[in-house]
């Protein structure tokens, strides 16, 4: 296979690309570096620095080559930033998501997987865990830029086969440590963790004490980057032989809160997280727990990281390896 991947500079896009080259696959990775590092894009890929709004660039390249489908992580993703800055989001995750999908059409490029997000689905109080079918609540303008993408892709399945994958809380890094997060201003709890643990920082705020949940702190389902990278190539696969467009939720089904990851943490490293509570941030939500059965019935994928230990460890290396390098 022979796939063109935005976003391969940053986290997940990255850590899909090594999937693929480690399979035996070609890459062809397209970022403008805006919030990834050229540290991230693995050795084997190609690489164009470049805008996914950048018409003539971005057709010049299908041209150039045969890709046989488009993986799309590009885009921004702090939701409280996205609260601050909605056009931000609406124009880069929108606008340009879907320009960028027209120019691959109009180039024959018409078979992509996008990278939405669990955040579509708000708070869900009814369900304990949550299926593609549950109704869309976003709660922030991160979310609805998401939604509007995945509605331009619904309105369109006529021009493109596509598989819209909705990942849960993405967390952990590479084995081999080829690849990790690096973003500086991450809000999320298991970098910020680790960050922590290596010294960075002094602890952690805790956004809610006051949900309504069993130790009060928000509840979500947290899937190790490195099983969400293979369900990538998986499902890559199932698209090119089935041609079937196609939405599917990516998580792991357990649910844990935001004292539960920092408990687990303090038991392996010594209680060396020290935490405070503060109020709920802009655009939070209670809970995030997914069902996993649709994608498990569809394609040829099985959970090897599902390990909330496991994941932080491999994040807390990572974080040593790039506090080693400054990084
Ligand atoms: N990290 C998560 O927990 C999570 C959860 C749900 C969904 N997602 C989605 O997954 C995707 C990847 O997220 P990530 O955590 O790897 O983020 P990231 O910031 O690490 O990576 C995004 C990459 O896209 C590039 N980029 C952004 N706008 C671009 C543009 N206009 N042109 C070219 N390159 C551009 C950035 O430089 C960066 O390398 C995003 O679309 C995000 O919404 C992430």
């Amino acid at each position: 296979m022979n796939v063109l991947l935005s976003g391969g500079a940053g986290y997940i896009g990255s850590h899909a690309a090594l999937s693929l080259l480690d399979k035996g696959h070609s890459v062809h990775i397209v970022d403008n570096l805006s919030t990834g590092s050229k540290l991230l894009i693995p050795k084997n890929a190609e690489f164009t620095n470049c805008n996914i709004n950048d018409e003539s660039k971005i057709s010049d390249l299908i041209k150039s080559d045969k890709f046989d489908l488009l993986m799309h992580f590009a885009g921004f993703i702090q939701v409280e930033e996205s609260v601050q800055q909605p056009e931000k989001y609406f124009e880069n995750n929108t606008n340009n998501a879907i320009k960028f999908f027209n120019t691959c059409k109009n180039n024959g490029l018409n078979k992509l997987i996008f990278s939405s997000t669990a955040a579509a689905y708000g708070s869900v109080r009814e369900k304990k865990l949550i299926d593609e079918d549950t109704n869309l609540n976003p709660q922030n303008p991160y979310a609805e830029s998401k939604i509007r993408t995945e509605k331009f892709l619904f309105d369109n399945q006529d021009k493109f086969n596509f598989i819209i994958l909705r990942y849960f809380n993405v967390a952990g890094a590479d084995k081999k440590m080829r690849s990790g997060q690096i973003s500086k201003k991450s809000t999320h709890l298991i970098k910020i963790l680790s960050e922590v643990v290596v010294g960075k920082r002094d602890g952690i705020e805790i956004f809610g004490n006051d949900y309504n949940t069993p130790d009060g702190t928000a509840i979500r389902d947290y899937i190790h980057v490195s099983d969400l990278a293979d369900i990538h190539a998986e499902i890559a696969e199932y698209l090119l032989e089935n041609l079937e467009s196609n939405l599917f939720n990516c998580g792991y089904g357990n649910g844990f809160s935001v004292l539960d990851v920092i408990n687990t943490a303090n038991r392996i490293y010594q209680n060396k997280i020290i935490y405070r509570f503060s109020s709920r941030r802009d655009g939070d939500v209670e809970k995030l727990i997914s069902s996993n059965s649709k994608i498990l019935k569809h394609i040829n994928w099985k959970p090897k990281h599902n390990d909330l230990k496991e994941i932080i460890n491999s994040s807390v290396k990572w974080e040593e390896k790039i506090n080693a390098s400054d990084t």
